[in-house]
């Protein structure tokens, strides 16, 4: 789900990279995708429909392989996971694993994930945003395409529910600075001074190269502020 670009559009956060999948994906995709994905459409998403139940709703944009992603929705059944990745071999990846664990509370877009959160999320109806190692972008010239600016924090503090989380996590420190400058001058979140993981969120898979690498991992936390909404 893209939409046209506009002068106002978001340089894109991500470069699509081609990959290749086994045959056992490829047939996951076939034939079960339909019941994981999310519809096609324009129109503001029904998440209760979408997920069968009035449980809350936490959307994860960039995916990956999903590693992490199933892990944390086999942990918490309770929680909806809306899952955004736009490189097709994750998607496939994740739903295998989905169909293999026969874990019901996740559902895919293979897309953008900043797209769906602009035209198909109501205001205040997520309890959560994550984003795990968005891509650092450590140049400079491209510092435009991180996913993790002003007007990303802005769109999430008005699609989270009163209370609702960002969270973000990366290895990459000077993207963790951003990340709490933007966030912090938002004025619309409080932010958890705690920057080590939660034992609840496993370590992902992009997250281990970075450790083997020597970097330093910073989760970045932060809860909306109530605001009167009209
Ligand atoms: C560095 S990887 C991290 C993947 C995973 N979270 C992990 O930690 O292993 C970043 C991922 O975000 C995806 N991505 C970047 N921007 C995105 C967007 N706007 N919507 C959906 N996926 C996006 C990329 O395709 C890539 O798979």
């Amino acid at each position: 789900m893209t939409s046209p670009a506009s002068p106002d559009a978001p340089v894109q956060s991500y470069k699509l990279r081609r990959g290749r999948m086994g045959v056992v994906r490829q047939e996951a995709l076939a034939e079960h995708l339909g019941r994981y994905e999310v519809p096609a459409g324009t129109g503001v998403l029904d998440l209760a429909a979408l997920f069968g139940d009035a449980n809350p709703v936490v959307l994860e944009i960039g995916s990956g392989m999903g590693d992490a992603t199933l892990a944390m929705a086999r942990d918490a059944p309770d929680v909806n996971v809306l899952a955004a990745e736009v490189h097709t071999p994750g998607i496939g990846a994740l739903l295998q694993g989905l169909v293999e664990h026969g874990v019901t509370n996740v559902r895919l877009l293979e897309g953008d994930g900043r797209t769906l959160l602009t035209e198909r999320i109501a205001p205040g109806s997520l309890a959560g945003v994550r984003v795990y190692f968005p891509d650092p972008w450590p140049k400079a010239r491209h510092h435009k395409r991180r996913l993790i600016g002003p007007g990303f924090v802005e769109l999430v503090a008005d699609r989270l529910a009163p209370g609702g989380t960002l969270h973000c996590a990366t290895d990459w420190e000077p993207y963790a600075e951003q990340m709490v400058e933007v966030i912090g001058a938002s004025g619309r979140f409080t932010l958890d001074p705690d920057r080590s993981r939660p034992a609840w969120r496993p370590v992902t898979r992009f997250e281990r190269r970075g450790l083997a690498l020597g970097h330093v991992v910073n989760d970045v936390l932060a809860t909306v502020r109530p605001t009167a909404r009209p």
